[in-house]
């Protein structure tokens, strides 16, 4: 997929440097948007997707606009600032953040879960997030630039294959590594999933990423699936309890 970079109509003048300089650091054809259409400022462009950055980062594809958004985790994250007991949150309880923790997410996507890891891990920690889809790596990492709060000033958007980053990522460190591959099976959409599922990789998980996370890990790593759980026992992976009815199951390895 060409991608290239533009802004809204009437951008000011900091947000048209801002636009032009994360064109240049991401290696991506810059479009002025003047007065056209993003289909016209596309075509210009010869891209197949535009990323509209402004005061908010959208991703356009396909005829249509989207602005990036971190889902649900904006309002997970949201509670867990506030002081509000984890209760509820299956990520959260199972991945056992604990305060100052370096989290390292394998799978980003849209960032729900790398941002309630920062909100979690608090002011000493961090969180990593790679994404192996180019569009959807620029689209989050200029949404995260641009999400106002301090969990997300925490995450640091790397556009790279897991499995390959993996292995020349030093031993032990990170707290805890976490996967959340596609779901074969996807249930209902949040907003954004649309274009997660089309942009997104769709690879299964690989049991060698896995077995170099454990490696990267100092506690443990994570896997998600979707219920009833055929990725994790494909990868020979027991699922933690977990609610009855729940819609995602966890494993964990110890590392
Ligand atoms: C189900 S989504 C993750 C959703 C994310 N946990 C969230 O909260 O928004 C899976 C993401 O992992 C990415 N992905 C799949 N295989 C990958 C790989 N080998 N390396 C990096 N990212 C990968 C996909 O492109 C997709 O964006």
């Amino acid at each position: 997929m060409r991608l290239a970079v533009t802004t809204p109509f009437r951008p000011t003048p900091a947000a048209l440097s801002a636009a032009r300089d994360a064109a240049l650091r991401r290696s991506l054809p810059f479009q002025p948007r003047a007065t056209r259409s993003l289909a016209e400022v596309a075509a210009a462009a010869e891209a197949d997707a535009l990323l509209v950055l402004g005061g908010f980062a959208s991703l356009w594809v396909a005829g249509a606009e989207q602005r990036w958004h971190p889902g649900m985790g904006g309002l997970r994250a949201k509670r867990l600032l506030k002081g509000e007991r984890i209760t509820g949150d299956s990520f959260l309880e199972a991945a056992r953040l604990r305060p100052g923790d370096a989290v390292l997410d394998c799978t980003l996507g849209l960032g729900a879960d790398a941002l309630v890891a920062a909100a979690a891990v608090g002011p000493g920690g961090r969180v990593v997030g790679l994404e192996s889809s180019p569009a959807l790596a620029a689209w989050a990492g200029e949404g995260f630039a641009r999400l106002p709060g301090e969990a997300a000033s925490r995450v640091e958007v790397i556009a790279a294959d897991h499995a390959v980053w993996l292995e020349a990522a030093p031993e032990r460190s990170f707290d805890v590594v976490v996967f959340d591959p596609m779901f074969r099976h996807p249930r209902a959409a949040a907003p954004g999933f649309d274009l997660l599922r089309r942009l997104g990789d769709a690879r299964p998980l690989s049991r060698g990423a896995i077995d170099r996370a454990v490696r990267v890990a100092r506690r443990g790593v994570l896997v998600k699936d979707g219920t009833p759980g055929w990725d994790l026992a494909r990868l020979g992976l027991a699922p933690l309890d977990g609610r009855r009815g729940a819609e995602r199951l966890y494993a964990w390895i110890d590392a």
